[in-house]
């Protein structure tokens, strides 16, 4: 296994940071890329921008290696307006309605940049931040970014810690860690836009979600509270189904979606090691996809903004299902929510979550 920076756009200063840790020279607000590599031929590229995962490229059927991800190959581009390409998103992935929760008896208002609420972390997430990168190992690296204690709102300094780590069986795993010096909220989840095929839609892509339930929204995307039974359903995807067979149903969930857009409840709740939570098979290259976490929720979102104006890698527009995110969580809006999981981080104590990308082919 083998790490190094990304040759296209290598700097010494990220060669340095990659062997060394951080050296005077490097400059911290330029997008720099880092290589993971295996022996069984998969290729990950992360950006210190965003702790952002900028590349995954895995064997098709016939062994062919080719890029699962949506983003940009210009570095810069992730710079600019997107909606979290591959991205580590916080302080609170996903929405907090209007923006407020209370906490200790203090209220607490944060930016609001989804209309009336709160989304991934407000106007400067975590995902438009410079993190700092380190050598974790002989196959991991480490990116940490310090939040401070009242940034887009939210009370205690935070520090958060995402490590990458890819293994020989394919799998990429992604650690997270927190702590705060005061209480407050977290929720951290990777933003990364799945197309197994690597090109058109993800229609066809075939679903299976370990969740018997799902938290069904209100026309702003909110959890309404209640827990509802899949069964019978467009959300039942306990046994594989084409993602489109059911997306353009006449249901009023999909509809408030545009097509999916959900927390699902995953079976095995929030665990201590990670449980099978989604698996995604694309019958035109053969490339499968699990996804095991710790998180109790996962929420599955089918590309419903994308609309053609974002150019990404090789010139593609991005239109409408082009990928799909499952981004593993705590339930949007919990901190409103007493019925769901906590999110709540107390000062002092430390936070935990562990999510796996897991790859084959049939
Ligand atoms: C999440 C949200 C979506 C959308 C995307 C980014 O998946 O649930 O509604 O905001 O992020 O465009």
């Amino acid at each position: 296994m083998k790490i190094s920076p990304n040759s296209a756009a290598l700097s010494v200063a990220a060669l340095l940071l990659a062997a060394c840790g951080p050296a005077p020279s490097i400059q911290p607000d330029r997008v720099t890329p880092y290589r993971l590599t295996n022996q069984a031929g998969m290729e990950v590229t992360l950006l210190n921008y965003g702790a952002t995962l900028q590349s995954i490229k895995v064997p098709d059927r016939a062994g062919k290696l080719g890029d699962v991800l949506l983003g940009f190959d210009v570095l810069d581009g992730y710079k600019g307006t997107h909606p979290y390409f591959g991205a580590i998103v916080g302080r609170y992935g996903n929405r907090i309605a209007k923006g407020r929760f209370t906490l200790n008896g203090v209220e607490y208002k944060l930016a609001t940049n989804d209309k009336t609420n709160h989304l991934h972390g407000g106007l400067k997430g975590f995902d438009k931040a410079f993190w700092r990168a380190r050598e974790a190992g002989p196959n991991a690296i480490e990116f940490t970014y310090v939040s401070a204690d009242g940034e887009e709102g939210y009370p205690g300094t935070l520090t958060a810690k995402v490590t990458y780590t890819i293994t020989e069986a394919n799998e990429l795993r992604i650690a997270y860690e927190a702590s705060s010096d005061k209480g407050t909220v977290v929720n951290l989840t990777n933003h990364a836009y799945f197309n197994l095929a690597g090109t058109g839609d993800i229609l066809k892509h075939e679903l299976l979600l370990k969740a018997d339930r799902f938290t069904p929204v209100d026309a702003g995307l909110i959890p309404t509270g209640e827990l509802r039974a899949v069964s019978g359903t467009p959300f039942d995807f306990t046994n594989a189904t084409a993602v489109g067979a059911r997306i353009a149903a006449n249901d009023e969930q999909i509809k408030l979606g545009g097509g999916y857009d959900h927390n699902f409840v995953l079976t095995a709740g929030a665990s201590a090691e990670p449980a099978l939570a989604a698996q995604v098979y694309d019958p035109s290259s053969g490339r499968v996809l699990e996804v095991l976490t710790t998180e109790p929720g996962v929420q599955f979102y089918t590309g419903n903004f994308l609309d053609g104006t974002i150019k990404g890698k090789g010139g593609v527009s991005y239109g409408k299902n082009a990928a799909l995110c499952l981004e593993t969580q705590h339930f949007p809006d919990s901190p409103n929510q007493p019925s769901f999981p906590s999110a709540v981080l107390k000062g002092g104590s430390s936070y935990r979550s562990t999510t796996v990308f897991r790859f084959s082919r049939r």
